[in-house]
């Protein structure tokens, strides 16, 4: 009998216990199991906690007073930590004597990359912050992330919107010169998207400048703006002294903003700030939204392409700018920017604010570009002509470019049948074998 006992109390299930209520045993065994399930629990939410501190980014001096609005850090890639910190260091480290520390935006772009790259080779600290979009193929960016990492320039990713992440670069960094390039970018995708636009051009460079502004060193800032702010009734070329208060685009619309907003921080905050309108920029690790990129893709896959031509058969023309010109001129403005005077948030006197083209001086009508392609590829167009739609396109740019020379002695070298020819070298290499599909 006591023995069937003894086997009554073997559980049937695992884990569960037959047993007497009232059993001075049993209280001491439910005891026990609440004591284990309380500790058991205890972990369970410790982890979570620790979980949880590992994903949010550390908590600066600098970010409490500037809180990030959107909370995008939560879920962000993480950063932070000493090799992050390490590795951000040694990507900003100047090299060359008088070398400037660049915190350089939107890296992972066409203009981004090749600015970065030509800082880097002549001795300037460089880090990057691109949030990596997909706007256009991704692959493109990471292929250029991984060309500017052989240089030994680390891209932080991350959105110029999150405060925190900035103001985290400038503590672990003091960096002399900002070089923004990071934007939505593109005429007719704001149709699709206008809010990715308010949200990159018009936040993202207020977000940035709150940060600079705050800096102490206070950095000096090179912006890209573009040659779109001309609008639709500006006579050519276009000069920085023409009118640019009716934009044609959204796009055009955000970056005429973000002249306005630089105005109001250099006039409030003694930032130092140099705009940069930019003309159809061109070339190797282009952009694959942009006509010269997409038709040659088109052509190699004989498909038609649309050329657009204005009213009355007018013909449409562009101002093509080489990516080295356009480099040249973004360095040059760089070089020539002054120190911004205020610190702490608090201006301390007048700085420079300037706003230049930077354009090839000799457009080209779109069909000839076509032509140039058609020989390059050793391939026929399929040509369709079309309207131009209302879409935000102007008809004709050219720029003229003399404020700029007489600044910083700039001056285009590159004809286009020159940069198409270097374009077409790399895409061909690029896409090689069909190893990687343009899309
Ligand atoms: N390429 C041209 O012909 C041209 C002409 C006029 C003006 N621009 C201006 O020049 C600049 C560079 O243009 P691009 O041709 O290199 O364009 P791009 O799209 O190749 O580069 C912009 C980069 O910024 C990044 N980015 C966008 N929003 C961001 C955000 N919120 N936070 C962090 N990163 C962000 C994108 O991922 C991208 O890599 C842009 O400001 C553009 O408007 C370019």
């Amino acid at each position: 009998m006591s023995q069937m006992k003894q086997f009554d109390n073997i559980p049937s299930t695992p884990g569960k216990f037959k047993m007497e209520k009232s059993s001075p045993y049993i209280h001491r065994l439910r005891w026990h199991s609440s004591l284990v399930k309380l500790t058991f629990w205890s972990f369970v939410f410790l982890g979570m906690i620790l979980m949880f501190l590992y994903k949010s980014p550390p908590s600066t001096s600098s970010s409490s007073s500037t809180p990030d609005p959107s909370r995008r850090s939560l879920w962000t890639p993480s950063w932070g930590g000493p090799a992050w910190e390490k590795r951000v260091r040694s990507s900003a480290r100047v090299r060359s004597r008088n070398g400037l520390c660049v915190l350089v935006t939107g890296a992972a772009g066409f203009v981004g990359t090749h600015v970065s790259a030509a800082l880097k080779r002549r001795g300037d600290g460089v880090l990057g912050i691109d949030n990596f979009n997909d706007y256009y193929d991704v692959s493109l960016k990471r292929a250029r992330q991984a060309l500017l990492e052989r240089t030994g320039v680390f891209i932080v990713e991350g959105d110029i919107n999150d405060q925190a992440l900035i103001s985290k670069l400038f503590e672990v960094v003091a960096f002399t010169h900002v070089m923004h390039l990071a934007a939505q970018a593109g005429v007719r995708y704001a149709m699709q998207n206008p809010s990715s636009y308010v949200h990159s051009n018009i936040a993202g460079f207020v977000s940035l400048l709150e940060v600079c502004k705050s800096a102490n060193p206070q950095p000096a800032i090179v912006w890209a703006s573009s040659s779109s702010v001309y609008g639709l009734n500006t006579k050519v070329p276009f000069s920085e002294k023409d009118r640019t208060d009716q934009p044609a685009s959204l796009y055009a619309a955000t970056k005429k903003a973000g002249e306005e907003i630089a105005h109001t921080y250099n006039h409030i905050y003694g930032l130092s700030l140099t705009g940069l309108r930019f003309f159809t920029v061109y070339g190797p690790w282009g952009r694959p939204d942009m006509a010269y990129f997409f038709f040659t893709r088109d052509m190699l896959k004989g498909k038609p392409i649309p050329i657009f031509e204005g009213p009355n058969h007018g013909t449409v023309a562009r101002d093509f700018t080489y990516i080295d010109d356009i480099v040249k001129g973004c360095l040059g403005a760089l070089d020539t920017a002054e120190k911004s005077t205020g610190s702490g948030g608090k201006k301390k006197g007048p700085a420079q604010l300037r706003v230049f083209n930077l354009g090839n001086t000799s457009p080209v009508p779109v069909s000839e570009l076509v032509s140039i392609l058609e020989r390059l590829l050793k391939v026929k167009a399929k040509r369709t002509v079309l309207k131009m739609p209302r879409n935000g396109d102007v008809q004709f740019t050219h720029a003229n470019i003399s404020y700029a020379q007489s600044e910083f002695g700039y001056k285009p070298t590159t004809d286009l049948q020159t940069g198409l020819k270097k374009f077409v070298r790399w895409y061909l290499s690029y896409y090689s074998g069909g190893k990687k599909s343009a899309q």
